[in-house]
């Protein structure tokens, strides 16, 4: 089993994300952190323990991490999630509550006192992850490797330059890449490749026991990606990350310097990736370029199916 904690910012995918991460069957899941990004902390803090409540997982534990990004006021998405974050199916109030040593601590616990290191798969804004590098500078040689969603090869999707996760905190993602740690990068270039259409969404339905929220909440999802971008198609953004864990061989990538922008006004928020190797830069990510819809799609049946 491979050990990982999974930082989200629920959010459509990020659920999704999360039931997948729980019905795989070759994951540990030994956390979930929450940060502000999709919608406030608060409501991603009480949507991450909504859905581990609904499929009854309170044996995860959950902790808040940033309300804020680090230099920047925050910048929401409800509408593409709702004012809820999770628009769409009526999911209970939770079971449970956070763990008391907020986001940043948890997962310093987790990483000094796991058996062996651990792959962090962060979905959203990456705040949570560059104040755990901050805080614990020796905390490295504890993580194994990231695999996050975020950034782009080509076009954003919240300027045109930019990617949501990356935008909204482009300081703490440039402090990521910059870690020195092994990354997967699954940026919108291939998560666009994970689209749900009418015949995913139908199948999904029938996939396990809480089949029915998750083509609920995609039916949702899918309308305001159709109203906003004018896709059919929704992409499962998030889930890409946890798949690249589960399956590397489902996405192909390749080795290169990712730089962020942190500065302009226009281009603010870009993953600048160096695919030809212009700079002469050592890479310093993996960086997602290519992904088996087909066999992502498996995967996340399968994996809901045993929930
Ligand atoms: C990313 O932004 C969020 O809205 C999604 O949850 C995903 O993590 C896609 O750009
Ligand atoms: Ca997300």
């Amino acid at each position: 089993m491979e050990p990982v904690i999974l930082d989200v910012d629920p959010g459509h995918d990020d659920a999704v994300a999360m039931m997948m991460a729980c019905g795989a069957p070759d994951l540990d899941l030994l956390a979930v952190t929450t940060v502000a990004g999709n919608v406030r902390l608060e409501k991603t803090t009480r949507n991450a323990l909504r859905v581990l409540s609904l499929i009854e997982r309170p044996d995860v534990p959950v902790a808040a991490g940033a309300a804020a990004p680090l230099r920047r006021p925050l910048y929401t998405a409800e509408n593409i999630h709702g004012e809820s974050g999770l628009g769409g199916p009526d999911i209970p109030e939770p079971t449970f509550e956070p763990d008391e040593r907020g986001a940043v601590e948890l997962i310093s616990d987790i990483l000094r006192e796991a058996p062996e290191p651990v792959t962090l798969i962060p979905v959203g804004p990456l705040t949570n992850i560059a104040m755990l590098l901050r805080e614990h500078p020796d905390i490295t040689p504890r993580i194994s490797r990231i695999s996050l969603m975020g950034g782009s090869t080509n076009l954003g999707n919240t300027t045109p330059a930019a990617e949501f996760n990356v935008y909204v905190d482009p300081e703490a993602a440039r402090e990521v890449f910059e870690s020195g740690l092994p990354i997967t990068m699954c940026g919108l270039n291939v998560t666009h490749q994970a689209g749900a259409g009418a015949a995913e969404r139908e199948r999904l339905r029938s996939s396990g026991r809480f089949g029915g929220v998750v083509a609920e909440l995609l039916e949702f999802f899918a309308s305001t990606y159709k109203g906003v971008f004018g896709f059919d198609a929704p992409p499962l953004h998030d889930p890409v990350a946890v798949a690249a864990v589960m399956r590397p061989d489902l996405l192909t990538t390749r080795p290169m310097r990712v730089d962020v922008e942190c500065d302009s006004d226009l281009t603010r928020g870009e993953t600048v990736c160096d695919f030809y190797g212009v700079t002469g830069l050592p890479p310093n990510a993996e960086v997602g370029v290519g992904l088996d819809h087909d066999g992502f799609f498996e995967l996340l049946y399968d994996s809901l199916s045993r929930l």
